[in-house]
């Protein structure tokens, strides 16, 4: 574990845990960045700020339900006040790449409901170009091994997501593929392309979503909007 990231991830996570307030509907993101979220939720929520969680995953929703966050399903949801998430790297013009937890469809799903997204991270996320990140596509398992092939016919190479030796299956129950772009591919629009071949759920491209960035820096925690 590296310390000094954790510790910009806490910082983070300290910084956007202001922004819950009373009342509100808020979407529980994913991943390690996010869970220290969740946990400083959980320290408000007992010191008596009343809100309510949407997770984005199973592992959210078992945190946040542990630390006693009363968490809402998508039918109960209606409206979601403020989305926090982590990312796996973003660029300056807040377009971001996530999914490297395999939260992605459910991820982008509560952030393009949300009135307001707050993307919380470490310094490392920041990015001048998209395509350091191995780029996840969800996929229906029977799409799988043809949108496989369509990657290929694109000139890139999909890896299909393993766990303890057999394909990954994220909580909707679909594969993940990986592709490690180019370092000068145009993501953005690959992920139209991909997003668009029958079988593909939902890719890790979240263009614009967030309104906000908190990232703990070797100088603090910045917050850029
Ligand atoms: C999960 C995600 C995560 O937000 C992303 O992978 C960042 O994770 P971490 O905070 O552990 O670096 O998109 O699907």
């Amino acid at each position: 574990m590296n310390r000094k990231k954790e510790q910009q991830k806490q910082q983070a996570a300290q910084t956007a845990a202001n922004y819950i307030k009373e009342g509100m509907t808020i979407g529980l993101g994913s991943g390690t960045t996010a869970h220290y979220l969740i946990r400083e939720a959980g320290k408000k929520y007992a010191q008596g700020l009343h809100f309510y969680g949407i997770a984005t995953s199973r592992e959210s929703e078992q945190l946040a339900a542990s630390l006693g966050i009363p968490l809402l399903g998508p039918k109960q949801a209606g409206k979601i006040h403020l989305a926090i998430d982590g990312v796996d790297e973003i660029d300056r013009d807040f377009r971001a790449v996530k999914g490297g937890g395999g939260a992605l469809l459910r991820e982008k799903i509560i952030a393009s409901r949300a009135d307001d997204v707050i993307w919380i991270m470490d310094e490392s996320k920041l990015v001048e170009h998209l395509g350091t990140f191995p780029f996840p596509v969800e996929t229906v398992p029977f799409g799988m091994p043809f949108v496989k092939l369509r990657i290929r016919e694109m000139g890139e190479v999909p890896v299909l997501r393993v766990r303890n030796g057999s394909p990954y299956l994220t909580d909707s129950g679909n594969h993940i593929l990986d592709i490690q772009f180019a370092q000068d591919a145009d993501i953005p629009a690959a992920a139209e392309r991909i997003r668009k071949m029958p079988g593909v759920v939902e890719t890790g491209y979240f263009g614009q979503m967030c309104s906000r960035i908190v990232a703990g820096t070797s100088s603090g925690v910045k917050v850029m909007e």
